[in-house]
């Protein structure tokens, strides 16, 4: 590993994900520091990562964000060195900033993009044809033909890019997944995952005209559920229903065609017996209650040929009452922000924090010819092309729901279609 050169990274997205950050000032919600920020400053320290630089559109929210880094990570956590290049410069207003950011970067380097849904495939596609590594929020991208092109560009250009899909790495899930393997053909799954109603008021920019909740939240379970099937069955046929009415009333008043709740209903075929099928039902919501002591509700059950699986992952047996705010179920096993008995960050077994490790460790591994992109594609992790029949199975949703009809899904050659 010592012979490993360290990776310079470009943060695309200076909002909540990556520096906890929000236009309203700090986040309220369970990231109130960020995620992909924090992670990388700590992998700096720990020699991984070397220079860093963050992107988004508004130079002039740099100076409010260092100052929340410098409080909320600086003042907290030993030896943390905050140093990045800031695009656009202070004053400017650029929403095409990511180019000039990225064209300073070299071969090799790597980008992280959390960014709105709708702009994660022209940001991706620009950094893979220069040879930078990508590693890309959830949902890759809104459409099935654009994920086509970002595996395509990235086995051109001999890059690593990953879907930051951080629940495969969530203990739980991944010992689902491998006792799903021993419970023979599929035949149900059903996921649920929500969030406050509170969330219509953060997400009022971009909920119901830049993307839905489906691609928001049901891309978690919906990668999960094609992980867990790989091997034994593949999507065919979608149906999507929505639940409407509170995201466009008082006081939320989002645009008239956003949704409150949305169903997928997804038929699958196993890959080695032709008389077994089995159902997936994919919901998400963004109008669940308020004061529910959690930020997301997510459970899913998982019915195989020879035995069933129940996951709860928003109460995981740890839950605080606190006189004024009432009782809260935390997720340590996520994010861990407590300092560690020395006084440096202690999240390094995070799921979120082992979801950006794996992907600077691909990207040094190949710069150093060690390794080649195309081998993380056999070890199960989320790449661009492990991850295509979930961004299938979403893409097929907004149509269903949009042009009222089933959407089939099938392989053309190598390649997935909608039809
Ligand atoms: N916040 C979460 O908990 C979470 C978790 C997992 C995935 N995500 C994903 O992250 C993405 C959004 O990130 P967020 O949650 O930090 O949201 P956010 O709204 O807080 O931040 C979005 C950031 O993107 C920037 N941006 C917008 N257009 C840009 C452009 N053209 N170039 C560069 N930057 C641009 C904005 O300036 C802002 O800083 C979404 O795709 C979402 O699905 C968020």
């Amino acid at each position: 590993m010592a012979s490993q050169a360290k990776l310079n990274v470009l943060m695309c997205g200076t909002g909540e994900y990556t520096t906890g950050w929000t236009g309203s000032g700090a986040s309220k919600s369970d990231k109130k520091i960020g995620v992909v920020g924090l992670t990388l400053f700590d992998l700096r320290r720990l020699g991984k990562v070397d220079h860093l630089s963050m992107v988004g559109v508004n130079g002039g929210k740099f100076p409010a964000i260092r100052e929340h880094l410098a409080q909320n990570i600086g003042n907290v956590y030993k030896d943390m060195d905050l140093s990045f290049d800031a695009f656009p410069e202070e004053g400017k207003v650029d929403p095409d900033a990511y180019k000039a950011a990225i064209d300073k970067l070299s071969p090799g380097d790597a980008v992280i993009i959390f960014t709105p849904d709708s702009t994660h495939y022209p940001i991706a596609i620009y950094a893979i044809r220069k040879g930078i590594h990508v590693l890309v929020t959830k949902p890759a991208t809104q459409l099935l033909s654009h994920h086509n092109e970002l595996i395509d560009a990235a086995r051109e250009n001999n890059v690593v890019c990953f879907v930051e899909h951080h629940k495969r790495f969530d203990p739980v899930y991944s010992d689902a997944k491998a006792r799903a393997s021993t419970l023979g053909e599929f035949n149900f799954f059903n996921a649920w995952m929500s969030q406050p109603k509170s969330q219509l008021e953060t997400f009022r920019a971009w909920a119901g005209r830049d993307s839905d909740i489906s691609y928001y939240l049901s891309s978690h379970h919906i990668d999960i559920c094609c992980w867990i099937l790989q091997d034994i069955a593949v999507p065919t046929r979608v149906v999507a229903s929505a639940a409407t009415g509170i995201a466009t009333s008082e006081p939320y008043n989002c645009v008239p065609q956003t949704e409150d709740t949305i169903t997928l209903l997804v038929d699958w075929q196993s890959i080695k017996s032709p008389k077994h099928k089995g159902t997936g039902v994919y919901t998400a919501s963004w109008t669940a209650p308020l004061k529910a002591g959690i930020h997301s509700a997510q459970h899913w059950y998982y019915m195989g040929e020879k035995g069933d699986i129940t996951v709860d992952q928003a109460h995981r047996g740890y839950d605080v009452t606190v006189d004024d705010t009432g009782k809260t179920w935390y997720n340590p096993f996520y994010m861990k922000y407590s300092p560690s008995e020395s006084g440096h960050f202690d999240g390094q077994r995070g799921y979120g924090y082992i979801s950006i490790e794996k992907f600077i460790d691909a990207a040094r591994s190949v710069n150093s010819g060690a390794s080649k992109p195309a081998e993380y594609d056999t070890h199960g992790l989320p790449t661009i092309a492990n991850t295509v029949l979930t961004t299938a199975i979403l893409n097929a949703g907004r149509i269903s729901l949009d042009e009222k009809r089933p959407v089939g899904i099938a392989k053309d050659g190598d390649r997935w279609i909608l039809q």
